[in-house]
């Protein structure tokens, strides 16, 4: 078998393009800001392309960029700031922070109706205990992937490799809400690829370049590859051999040109959410 490539640049474009066509017939204009501590040149790759999803869906963006040195009260009284704005719905505080900052009291400090990344114990506890919530844009962006399939996720074996608080758990999750049944694995797992091959849908994110090869993977498997790794020649790829496994597989998604624009794409879409709550909460 060779699978269908699931497109995260074209299904990230039409969710683009379907939240600009709400918010112009609605005659609105979310508010997204996002925090960059620091000077480290992934974040600001990253940090970039929210910017420019942002502005190109029409929604307000504001950047603020803060010294790697900035002290921890500066960063928190910002996020009060933010907060406390009507035009802004969404807020983000890019991570890894430089090491002298809390991340976790610093996330914390995000309304739970303004986190857009759902990275907050509220968010994740309102996703853990299935209460409405702002859902991480990464797991979000896989389920959405995984919907576009047609194939329903009920009953089906869910293996997940990876078990981060910011993808692998609540993937697992997610998944758990579609009704599937749901395998955790990790680095301590006996047997990995003796659990793997029994996935029907199967989620990988380890961060370990070409990590899941064809005989990890059952015949006709949906493989979502979360992965963003260089390989010895600095070229980007999954954790997933996408050439060896698109064989095997009845669904793949690339890397590059899979989740990661379709977490940039959730993101838009948490922020148009972030504001239909605020706006049900006045
Ligand atoms: N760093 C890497 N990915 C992310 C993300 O999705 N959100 C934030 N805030 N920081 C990140």
């Amino acid at each position: 078998m060779t699978a269908k490539i699931l497109d995260g640049k074209a299904m990230a474009a039409a969710i683009k393009a379907s939240l600009k066509d709400k918010i112009t017939k609605q005659g609105i204009k979310p508010g997204l800001a996002v925090i960059l501590v620091g000077e480290d040149p992934a974040s600001k790759i990253y940090v970039g392309g929210k910017e420019k999803d942002a502005l190109e869906v029409g929604y307000l963006s504001e950047m603020f960029r803060l010294p790697g040195d900035a002290a921890q009260e500066d960063v928190l009284k910002l996020v009060k700031e933010l907060n406390l704005r009507k035009d802004i719905n969404g807020i983000l505080v890019q991570l890894p922070l430089p090491k002298h900052l809390n991340e976790e009291l610093i996330t914390n400090s995000i309304e739970p109706v303004k986190d857009v990344d759902g990275f907050t114990y509220n968010s994740a506890g309102r996703l853990f205990t299935g209460s409405k919530g702002l859902v991480a844009c990464t797991p979000k962006g896989c389920i959405e992937m995984i919907r576009a399939t047609g194939v329903d996720m009920k009953g089906k074996n869910a293996v997940v490799i990876g078990r981060s608080n910011i993808v692998g758990k609540p993937m697992a999750i997610l998944l758990l809400a579609e009704h599937a049944t749901v395998t955790i694995c990790h680095s301590r797992t006996k047997d990995l690829p003796s659990i793997t091959r029994q996935a029907d849908i199967l989620v990988a994110a380890i961060g370990k370049t070409r990590f899941v090869k064809a005989g990890m993977v059952k015949e006709g498997a949906i493989v979502v590859d979360v992965g963003m790794n260089r390989d010895e020649n600095g070229k980007l790829c999954g954790d997933v051999d996408f050439d060896e496994v698109k064989e095997k597989a009845s669904f793949i998604t690339p890397v590059p040109g899979g989740v990661g624009l379709m977490t940039r794409a959730m993101l838009m879409s948490n922020t148009y959410e972030a504001y239909l709550m605020q706006q049900e909460a006045k």
